[in-house]
């Protein structure tokens, strides 16, 4: 304050020094100068009044409170490039069960590198490894969802397929005179029309050198070159997450002998990658590799009640409140428990061959909510009450 009215004073005196100045030399250039002075600020201070003619004002001062616009624009604007951590990662395991400790590191590391923008790199390239059916592929699409608000944002590339040298093609583009030079190709598409996406690459491992080459240069350089225009399609808005199976079992180990340490973790499994195969190269450009834990107990009833709550979504029914038998899941967790080879994935196969059927006749009953009860060895879908309000018919708990 008393430095601003100390040199307000200092560049008054000099004004009017310069004045006294001027008006010496040429009087009538020191009468100009002092009008436009007067005129200039007269309509600064009408502008700050908002007494300009209203023609001339900013419609936002004109139509609505400019200030407080201006205010929330800045907040949200803020708000897009800090996310909350913590919020982030209560969401992401409402829906991705068992694996707690590798979505709180998640969190914070897209926390971080959102926050902390590279202009040549993307924002971040992440691995996520484990034994298969535990949550990997599940959890890059929960976040997509959770962090953009859409599933266009998600980019999915099964890299089983790019397993020739020659598929690069189809990811990068083709070379002018070739089949399908007319066109880009299915990542720098991707990454042209939707910029800030996630591009989860299912299997990296699988992919041939080549294409994995050409990823690398992706993430260092933050940007690919479309083949067929040579065009540069930046990638620093992107998230790049590779799943991968290699060394499964050995990295379940060491994700539950080593869950809460995690640099001597994080050493254990890039090695046990790095005996697997995967290459180097790939690995020294990752940020991070989190390692999934094998579900077990009480987390795979979790993953079962989530499966069967989405199925019967997906026949646009409505799972009661406690709808489910705990015979059901305790049965599935046996049976997991038993001979698990394809994780999850088996289970969700059976539930669905179980109750697909219940589901159609319950809808055809015009059912709102149902409830799944166990009945030797079956499960039954149950109508619990109707979409027009009504009670559902007395013979529909049996027949169903
Ligand atoms: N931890 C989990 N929490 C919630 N659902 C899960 C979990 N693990 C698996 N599922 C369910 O099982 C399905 C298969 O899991 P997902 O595709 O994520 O397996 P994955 O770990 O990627 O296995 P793979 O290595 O074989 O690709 C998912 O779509 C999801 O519905
Ligand atoms: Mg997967």
């Amino acid at each position: 304050m008393m430095m601003a009215s100390t040199s307000h004073v200092v560049t008054l005196l000099f004004s009017i020094m310069a004045m006294v100045t001027i008006a010496g030399v040429h009087p009538g250039l020191a009468i100009a100068l002092t009008f436009s002075a007067l005129v200039f600020a007269f309509l600064t201070l009408a502008y700050h009044r908002k007494s300009l003619p209203r023609f001339i004002m900013d419609v936002l001062d004109r139509l609505t409170d400019k200030a407080s616009l201006e205010n929330a624009y800045k907040a949200r604007e803020q708000h897009q490039v800090v996310i909350d951590a913590e919020a982030l990662a209560t969401q992401l395991r409402s829906k991705v069960v068992g694996q707690d400790q590798v979505i709180g590191e998640l969190a914070q590391h897209v926390r971080r590198r959102l926050a902390a923008r590279r202009p040549d790199k993307p924002v971040a390239v992440i691995c996520l490894a484990g034994p298969p059916g535990v949550g990997k592929t599940h959890l890059a699409k929960v976040l997509a969802e959770n962090l953009y608000g859409d599933k266009r944002h998600l980019q999915f590339f099964d890299m089983a397929q790019f397993s020739q040298p020659h598929a690069a093609a189809s990811l990068f583009g083709q070379a002018r005179g070739y089949v399908g030079s007319n066109s880009y190709g299915s990542l720098t598409a991707a990454l042209r029309n939707t910029p800030n996406s996630i591009i989860l690459l299912d299997e990296f491992e699988k992919a041939d050198t080549e294409v994995h080459k050409r990823f690398l240069t992706a993430w260092n350089d933050g940007f690919v070159t479309e083949v067929s225009d040579g065009a540069r399609i930046p990638t620093s808005d992107a998230i790049f997450i590779l799943t991968t199976n290699a060394a499964s079992r050995q990295i379940g180990e060491i994700a539950e002998t080593h869950l809460d340490q995690p640099e001597l973790r994080d050493e254990m499994t890039k090695q046990a990658l790095l005996d697997a195969q995967f290459a180097p190269e790939v690995l020294s450009r990752i940020d991070v590799v989190l390692p999934f834990t094998p579900l077990k107990g009480l987390d795979i009833a979790r993953v079962v009640a989530l499966e069967m709550e989405q199925l019967t979504r997906q026949f646009k029914l409505e799972l009661a409140d406690g709808g489910i038998d705990p015979e059901i899941l305790l049965h599935a967790v046996d049976v997991m428990q038993d001979h698990s080879r394809g994780g999850v994935r088996d289970i969700a196969r059976m539930i669905e061959k179980e109750i697909s059927e219940g589901l159609i006749e319950a809808r055809a009953q015009n059912a709102k909510t149902v409830r799944l009860a166990a009945s030797e060895d079956q499960v039954k879908v149950l109508v619990v009450d109707l979409k027009d309000g009504s009670a559902p018919a007395p013979y529909a708990e049996e027949t169903v």
